[in-house]
């Protein structure tokens, strides 16, 4: 039997939820908006100029698209900054041993990332290699809880939504899972992530062993 395994990238891949946590602080601290840690799980797994809107809903701030854009470029240009020296040590403990044994057994891998920098970053970390389809924030409309990224991922693996299973740190990515029809793993606080089908708190919680159920799993 073959399964998709969809990997979401910032959060579950590398540790990059927190340089997009810091370059959207630094903007909301200029424009005098209180943001903190659980405000930003909101925007895990949203689109940046998403995540810009519900940082300005969120100070209740009315601003024009010319300022937005603003925004959005800094927090981009602030964002790069992290990613200059970014090599396959930022790989978070425990992504790349499943990565090898899925491989290894010639199971099916793609990305599914919201990120417009998705591609950069698999090449800097070195594993672009391992990924047989990459959809990411360039080939989507819709974002996140929207199913969109990962329905299109399954399609270029050629494996069904229910064959698919989605790698998620985010409250929307396991939602849109969800929506899709797919096997959801939440990958960081089970208390965020109690949508998810099954809930770690780190990739080295996820064995082999694990891999294979889900293999086997009836849909
Ligand atoms: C991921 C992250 C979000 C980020 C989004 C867009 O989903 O979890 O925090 O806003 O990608 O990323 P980008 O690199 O295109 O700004
Ligand atoms: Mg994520």
């Amino acid at each position: 039997i073959k399964k998709a395994f969809i990997f979401d990238l910032d959060g579950v891949i590398v540790d990059t939820a927190k340089y997009h946590y810091l370059a959207w602080k630094k903007i909301a601290d200029q424009l005098g908006i209180d943001f903190t840690h659980e405000h930003n799980e909101l925007l895990k797994g949203v689109s940046r100029i998403r995540s810009l809107d519900i940082i300005l809903d969120l100070g209740k701030i009315d601003a024009t698209q010319e300022d937005k854009n603003k925004w959005l470029i800094q927090k981009n240009d602030d964002y790069l900054l992290y990613l200059v020296d970014m090599n396959q040590s930022e790989i978070l403990p425990g992504v790349l041993p499943i990565l090898k044994y899925l491989k290894e057994i010639k199971q099916p891998i793609a990305l599914g990332s919201a990120s417009k920098n998705a591609r950069p970053i698999l090449e800097k970390t070195d594993i672009i290699s391992y990924f047989d389809a990459i959809v990411d924030g360039n080939d989507v409309t819709n974002a996140k809880p929207d199913p969109e990224v990962f329905l299109i991922a399954a399609q270029k693996l050629a494996i069904s939504p229910e064959n698919s299973i989605v790698f998620e740190d985010s409250i929307a990515g396991v939602q849109a899972a969800n929506i899709g029809k797919m096997t959801s793993i939440g990958i960081g606080d089970p208390s965020t992530l109690y949508e998810a089908k099954y809930i770690f708190n780190d990739f080295t919680e996820i064995t082999t062993q694990f891999v294979d159920t889900l293999i086997q799993e009836q849909s």
